[in-house]
């Protein structure tokens, strides 16, 4: 029987929502890890300190007491934030990392103005305060195939950023693309975080016998290929791919639409779809540096004292497959996997 200890987990990138499903979802994600770097796509976006501080309080409002759970938060790029404001937010501590969405790509980014390639007083106050950009990497032009979005605005917006600011320290999120994983290797200052769906799903899943809303995510789920190209990345150690769940609630309702809301929540049971992954690859000595030990080295701490044991069993109820909120019902990712994990603190 397999089992190991790892550090408690951290969760690179999360969307916790606001209101009723902040008050829904935050609890899964406080129960498993650590940190969690929050994304600030809310409808108005998050672009100030003090939104984000408020943002902060309004989380942990939602956690138990006595939760060690820390939120780590992010502005929304624009071409109109504050740079004096982001200063202060990086010296207080409030303010850990800005996120650019190209406008259009993904839930709520129609609110994003500006390219990637006309932020440069941003880039060099990020530069200036060693703060990391995190980037949405698809290219929104009409021109680019949906499955090649990834490949062409790294190509195309962050290859020049990145010669143009050799100093910068940029997170691709959500890498889905074996082009993704290449441009990463290619670039020492630039890591990526990878997510459970994206590891353990391609197009096939999501398009072949039916098409699947719940696996319907933005960037979309690429091709067999690259799933393989991110298993090798994620299970080989390397210490520049990192898990970020990418967790994104969303109603049933938004999910089965004719358009279909882009977004998997998987904060209760990515961790079990990771562990599940690096089991199959026979690469589970390697599980603790992609979900607890890289990514915090990335983003400049430890590893947790605290120590989580997973075992992988032959089959266990799963209980929960459905998350009920006062907004409606959120399908949970992942109950295959977490039927054969069980995750439990030491
Ligand atoms: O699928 C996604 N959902 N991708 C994103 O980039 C945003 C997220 C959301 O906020 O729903
Ligand atoms: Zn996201």
């Amino acid at each position: 029987m397999t089992s190991i200890l790892l550090p408690r987990p951290d969760d690179w990138h999360l969307h916790l929502r606001d209101d009723e499903m902040l008050s829904a979802v935050a609890g899964y994600s406080a129960k498993r890890f650590r940190h969690a770097l929050v994304m600030p796509n809310l409808r108005p976006p998050i672009t100030s300190s003090a939104d984000a501080a408020a943002y902060r309080a309004r989380i942990l409002d939602q956690v138990d007491e006595g939760s060690s759970f820390v939120p780590l938060m992010t502005l929304f790029a624009s071409s109109e934030l504050d740079l004096e404001d982001l200063r202060s937010g990086s010296e207080s501590g409030v303010v850990k990392a800005v996120k650019f969405y190209p406008p259009g790509a993904t839930t709520n980014s129609d609110q994003a103005k500006g390219s990637l390639g006309s932020l440069h007083e941003l880039m060099e106050v990020l530069v200036e305060l060693d703060m990391r950009l995190l980037v949405h990497a698809e290219s929104t032009d009409p021109d680019v195939d949906v499955f090649d979005r990834e490949a062409k605005f790294l190509d195309r917006q962050l290859a020049p950023v990145c010669e143009r600011y050799p100093e910068l320290k940029v997170t691709v999120e959500h890498v889905s693309t074996a082009a993704g994983v290449d441009f990463v290797n290619a670039h020492p200052q630039v890591v990526a975080s990878v997510t459970p769906h994206h590891l353990a799903r391609e197009r096939g899943d999501l398009l072949a016998s039916g098409m699947k809303p719940d696996l319907f995510c933005k960037p979309v789920i690429n091709s067999a290929s690259d799933r393989a190209a991110l298993v090798a990345a994620a299970t080989g150690g390397d210490s520049g791919f990192f898990l970020g769940t990418d967790s994104a609630p969303h109603t049933s309702t938004a999910k089965y639409a004719p358009t279909v809301a882009a977004g998997i929540f998987n904060a209760a049971y990515g961790l079990e779809v990771v562990a599940e992954v690096f089991h199959r690859a026979g690469a589970i000595d390697n599980l603790g540096a992609f979900v607890s030990v890289n990514g915090a080295a990335v983003y400049g701490y430890e590893p947790s004292d605290e120590q989580i044991r997973l075992t992988r069993v032959e089959s266990r109820d799963v209980g929960e497959s459905k998350l009920v909120t006062a907004i409606g019902d959120v399908v949970m990712f992942g109950v295959e996997e977490a039927a054969h994990w069980i995750v439990e603190p030491v």
